[in-house]
């Protein structure tokens, strides 16, 4: 007798009919028909169950604070980046805290159950590392916040930089940041990006940096880093964000550089949604797009992830905590629009930030902890191209959120009252989803 058993789920690697079985928080059978019994059975009715989104890349310290104390006019990263100068001193704990806490919330709505954030370490009084620690330790119950010690103001630019991150660090922060192009010079940010690997050496720490989030194409931190990486043994913990130089490269330099990454085993994460907005505003036209190069990337063997990146804050006043949003993005961006590409994309908000973050237990395989989102859709194609509902969401095995199918009622003239859900419209199936949050659900 088993805790829970979802029937007829498809999963996102193609698989159709599969049902899931849980035990005690865990995944402990996927296979078609499970001959076994539940106190809880659920219907997915065929549609997808991925394990949960991941956002690789986020600014949780400025989430929901767009218009504090006034809108970016220019929507450009440099007024971003004075904005949040003039908010920093006007910040409080509480505030940090509310709205952190109000992202996660939306966060957990979207199946969004685990998040890297980045945060800003520049102010004397750290107050966005305290109120950061202390949410994370407020959500750990049902979502992995990872909290990224970022000199934001650059390492060496701005007053006891190193010093700074340190204290970051002591106090509990997870992860080494770095922002080399915003050092003085180039020569700089290189001694930045050595002193941070340094430190992450020295500290057991993974390492995520900013980096080269520039249409410089001489920006080239990135080269750095991967040697530091392969120098100092860190293979595997080491991501360069945004990397958006890449985007403006010479052809050639790339691809040396391309192998170089995967040979130091650098993972790259993008950041759609902002990279398409912030990039190439000193162009006149052509304008570039200034996203990094994922099928490049992804050709080389480098794991690709996207973030997020800002939700409502000084450098983007949209985002809503979709993933499926973000990769929907991606996908455009980077004229990824055939089923491999697709599917990578979906893996890009998924398993590949999972990897990332290093999540244990992630994943829909049996001895996996049981996190799960049920989407209103039969692929994941169909996910990204819907934005999908997401039905149902799970972490160990406790439903989380439901959120309802999205079913339009049509009153059309000259034809009966109708309900239209587009997958159903297009292949004549049913996209009933018997679902309750308490107690047993009807099988069909
Ligand atoms: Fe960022």
């Amino acid at each position: 007798m088993l805790d829970i058993i979802l029937r007829h789920c498809t999963l996102p690697d193609g698989r159709l009919d599969q049902d899931i079985g849980i035990q005690a928080g865990r995944i402990v059978a996927v296979q078609p028909a499970l001959p076994a019994q539940a106190g809880r059975e659920i219907d997915a009715a065929g549609q997808l169950v991925s394990p949960p989104f991941v956002d690789a890349h986020f600014h949780m310290d400025s989430t929901l604070s767009y218009g504090l104390p006034r809108v970016n006019a220019s929507g450009t990263l440099l007024e971003g980046i004075a904005l949040w100068g003039e908010l920093k001193p006007l910040l409080t704990q509480e505030a940090l805290v509310q709205r952190a806490l109000a992202y996660c919330d939306w966060a957990v709505a979207k199946g969004l159950l685990a998040i890297r954030s980045h945060v800003d370490v520049c102010d004397p009084r750290l107050l966005a590392v305290e109120a950061l620690l202390h949410v994370r330790e407020r959500v750990r119950p049902y979502l992995d916040l990872q909290l990224v010690a970022f000199p934001q103001d650059g390492l060496l630019r701005s007053p006891h930089g190193l010093a700074q991150v340190q204290r970051a660090l002591d106090m509990g922060v997870d992860v080494v940041g770095g922002i080399p192009h915003f050092e003085r010079t180039m020569a700089e940010g290189a001694e930045s990006v050595r002193l941070l690997c340094e430190l992450a050496a020295e500290r057991g720490l993974p390492v995520d940096m900013h980096c080269d989030e520039s249409d410089d194409p001489l920006s080239r931190h990135i080269e750095t880093l991967a040697f530091h990486t392969q120098r100092l043994g860190l293979q595997g913990r080491v991501a360069g964000s945004h990397l958006t130089s890449m985007h403006s490269m010479d052809n050639y330099y790339v691809s040396k550089l391309l192998p170089l990454m995967r040979e130091a085993g650098v993972a790259a994460i993008a950041n759609p949604l902002i990279n398409i907005t912030l990039q190439g505003r000193h162009d006149h036209y052509p304008r570039r797009r200034g996203m990094t190069r994922v099928p490049e990337l992804l050709a080389a063997g480098v794991t690709v992830a996207f973030g997020h990146d800002c939700v409502m804050d000084p450098w983007y006043s949209l985002g809503s905590a979709d993933m499926l949003e973000v990769a929907h993005m991606g996908l455009h961006v980077a004229q990824m629009t055939g089923q491999d590409g697709m599917r990578h994309c979906f893996d890009a908000v998924t398993e590949a930030p999972a990897r990332v973050l290093g999540l244990p237990g992630y994943g829909l395989a049996p001895g996996c902890r049981a996190d799960l989102v049920l989407l209103q859709a039969r692929d994941p194609f169909e996910a990204l191209r819907l934005r999908a509902t997401r039905l149902m969401v799970m972490r160990g095995g406790e439903v989380l959120a439901t959120t309802p199918a999205a079913v339009a009622s049509l009153s059309l003239p000259g034809r009966p009252a109708s309900t239209s859900w587009q997958p159903a419209a297009v292949a004549g199936g049913s996209a009933d989803v018997r679902l309750t949050t308490a107690g047993p659900v009807a099988t069909r």
